[in-house]
């Protein structure tokens, strides 16, 4: 695993609260389970990695980057609930309520998601970026898992099952459900660096571009990977009567137009003066990857 994984890792596991009540301590355990069941880390990553090309220090965009990734593991735990997905294996394990219950899983998704803004809005967090920038993290975090963000893609996916659709709501959906919280810690980073609007602006436009690719991966994915490589389960969206890019244009089209998003947010990241090398192997690797 890279040093940065672990580092995200550790910061995350910082972060649970703790208790002797016995009860509770079964909710922070099945928080605890998703949460630090894997996943690739995607969003903390970026996080990192815009606030390092915008000149940031890592230590401070350290709350930020946790704080998403809770958001993000709060939005699998209920995207995998029985009246959602109905999915039953997640980052190469049973998912969350399969292990503790539909109840538990509920509380221990919303149980991440309100840590998420303590995590923001914590002692240290305010100590690293001050507190302007710390509102400014949070507004953000509430817009982009919020209900004409993450929460809105989710409900126009639900809506969305057994329809025949256009390309343009796809592209609405997937920019809702998935781009939001990619385009989130992008400029997560920035925010925690002090970046310019200019700098901000050419952040969200590569966090658009990869985050549609990142979502149209996912569900070509869902069609060509096994359950071992992928760590959930496949042919879910296909059981489960989803629209999504694959079934609309077929696998071909779908690789050749995440192709060019990856050039098109590539070429984003020309408006940048540092280095950004890391970025653009981001880019390629999530384009590339196999899980
Ligand atoms: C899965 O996200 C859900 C989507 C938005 C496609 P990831 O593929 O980043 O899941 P983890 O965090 O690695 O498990
Ligand atoms: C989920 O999209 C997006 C979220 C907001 C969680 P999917 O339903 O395709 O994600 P997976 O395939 O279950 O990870
Ligand atoms: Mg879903
Ligand atoms: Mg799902
Ligand atoms: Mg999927």
């Amino acid at each position: 695993m890279s040093e940065i994984i672990k580092k995200i890792e550790s910061e995350l596991l910082s972060y649970l609260p703790k208790s002797e009540n016995e009860d509770i301590k079964k909710l922070i355990s099945s928080m605890e389970y998703s949460l630090m069941a894997g996943g690739k880390r995607v969003r903390p990553n970026l996080v990192l990695a815009f606030s390092k090309l915008c000149g940031g220090s890592e230590e401070a965009a350290m709350p930020f980057a946790c704080a998403l990734e809770m958001i993000h593991t709060y939005s699998l735990i209920h995207d995998d609930l029985p009246c959602m997905d109905n999915d039953d294996f997640r980052r190469g394990k049973p998912t969350n309520h399969k292990v503790y219950g539909e109840a538990t899983a509920l509380l221990a998704g919303s149980g991440l998601l309100t840590l998420a803004f303590e995590t923001v809005l914590s002692e240290k967090s305010v100590k690293l970026n001050g507190y302007e920038k710390c509102v400014r993290a949070g507004r953000l975090l509430s817009e982009c898992a919020g209900t004409i963000g993450m929460l809105g893609g989710q409900m126009i996916d639900l809506e969305s099952e057994g329809k025949s659709v256009t390309v343009e709501h796809l592209k609405e959906m997937d920019a809702k459900k998935t781009g939001a919280l990619i385009i989130a810690a992008a400029k997560l980073g920035c925010i925690s660096a002090g970046a310019t609007c200019e700098q901000e602006a050419a952040a969200e436009t590569y966090a658009s571009d990869i985050g549609l690719a990142f979502q149209i991966v996912d569900d070509m994915l869902d069609i060509t990977s096994t359950t071992e490589e992928l760590g959930k389960n496949v042919g879910s969206d296909m059981e489960n009567e989803k629209s999504t890019y694959a079934a609309l244009l077929g696998l071909d089209k779908c690789r050749s137009l995440c192709e060019e998003l990856t050039e098109d947010a590539v070429r984003a990241l020309d408006s940048f003066d540092g280095d950004t090398e890391e970025l653009k192997n981001f880019a390629y690797y999530l384009l590339k990857r196999e899980n």
